[in-house]
């Protein structure tokens, strides 16, 4: 029996080791990659409020990393506080792919993520991203030429297929572990979904059947609850969260202590919310610059704030700082502005208290009022 079927039997232990190819790994949790966002500082904080080892960069163009392309070298930035460390790489070109993964080993990044999922034409068009997945042979040759060159893990992240007629993940996901790889990532949806629609389980659990290696399943996941159903409905060995952990980077921890105990941890307060929040923008400011820094947490800080309750203060300010002086200001004024929501002690009435977003797998299919987990801004809004 797979290790970890076997441990689904006896509860999931977060404080068992997760094995990754040659990598030890403390937790079965995974940062996502989110292109626009999960740069150095983001990752710093997600380390920092814990329950979480293996995080990935955004998606690097392996040719832009070949030629040392400044925008691609600033996404493999990283300090030695932020072990281990993924690097994303997307690309079709097998030479390249191979070289970028020989660099970024030598950098001594831990282990390099190969880009099947991305839809955005541009990553397509060029046989990158989802496009992989049409091409079973011509994609495991190109990952077999990655894995011979490097010995650190070399892993692929996927969805399901590329539409609900070609749910070809299974069969891609067994001719990549025929050519080496020590993981399967996979997204439970299609291409055509896009970030819509259910995300589907029992399309994961297929995955997990039809390989050895580990899958860590993928999707929605925003609540404890949703990544302990995961865990449950898949059999899968990780999971692994990106917008959970933009919108709560508390999830991590809140999920272990979920599967360690049974128990729901409280949630932070919101002093802890707004510290960890401060401490993003300084860290924004360290590795960017103020002004760059600040630009750039325009669109960081809406996200931290959609668990303050009322906002609409906050946020309309908060776009137009420039400056960590301007920041204070705008949390001053709104940190005033909020008492009046508040209780005598200065705790948010429960009547304002914003109710938690839902993963779709967690909502009831015939509900009329379907919440779809909101998309960040950016560059890749199709993702
Ligand atoms: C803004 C944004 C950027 C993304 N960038 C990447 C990326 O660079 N590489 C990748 O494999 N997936 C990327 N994704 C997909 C996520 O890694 C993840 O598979 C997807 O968001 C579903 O997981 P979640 O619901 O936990 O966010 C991106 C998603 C979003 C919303």
């Amino acid at each position: 029996m797979r290790w970890w079927l076997a441990s689904l039997a006896s509860p999931l232990n977060p404080l068992d080791m997760f094995r990754l190819g040659p990598l030890e790994l403390q937790s079965h949790l995974f940062l996502s990659p989110l292109a626009g966002y999960t740069n150095l500082p983001f990752r710093l904080v997600i380390r920092e409020v814990g329950g979480v080892d293996l995080c990935t960069t955004d998606l690097v163009n392996a040719r832009s990393l070949l030629e040392r392309n400044k925008k691609a070298l600033k996404l493999i930035e990283t300090n030695e506080r932020d072990r281990p460390l993924a690097v994303q790489l997307f690309g079709s070109v097998p030479g390249e792919m191979r070289a970028a993964a020989v660099d970024l080993e030598q950098r001594g990044v831990a282990s390099v993520d190969i880009n099947m999922g991305c839809p955005v034409r541009k990553v397509c068009r060029v046989g990158g991203g989802s496009a992989m997945m049409t091409e079973h042979e011509k994609t495991a040759a190109l990952v077999k030429g990655m894995v011979e060159a490097v010995k650190i893990p070399v892993t692929a992240k996927m969805r399901l297929g590329w539409d609900d007629e070609n749910l070809t993940a299974p069969e891609l996901a067994r001719a990549l572990e025929g050519v080496g790889v020590a993981a399967i990532f996979v997204h439970g949806r299609t291409r055509e979904q896009g970030f819509s629609g259910t995300v589907n389980l029992a399309g994961i659990r297929k995955v997990v059947e039809a390989v050895k290696i580990p899958v860590i399943g993928n999707g929605d996941v925003t609540t404890p609850e949703a990544a302990q159903k995961m865990f449950n409905d898949t059999g899968c060995a990780g999971v692994s969260v990106g917008r959970g952990a933009f919108y709560n980077p508390w999830i991590f921890v809140q999920i272990q202590h979920l599967l360690a105990t049974g128990e729901l941890l409280p949630e932070p307060k919101f002093e802890e919310r707004v510290r960890v929040m401060c401490r993003h923008l300084d860290l924004m400011v360290e590795v960017f610059g103020e002004e760059h820094g600040c630009r750039m947490f325009r669109k960081v800080a809406p996200w931290y704030a959609k668990r303050f309750g009322p906002v609409n203060e906050f946020n309309k300010k908060v776009v137009t700082v420039g400056s960590r002086a301007e920041f204070q200001d705008v949390l001053e004024r709104y940190l005033c502005w909020r008492q009046q929501f508040c209780d005598g002690d200065g705790h948010l009435l429960p009547r304002f208290a914003p109710p938690p977003l839902v993963a779709s797998f967690m909502q009831d299919p015939a509900s009329a009022q379907r919440q779809s987990i909101p998309v960040p801004k950016g560059p890749v809004e199709v993702w």
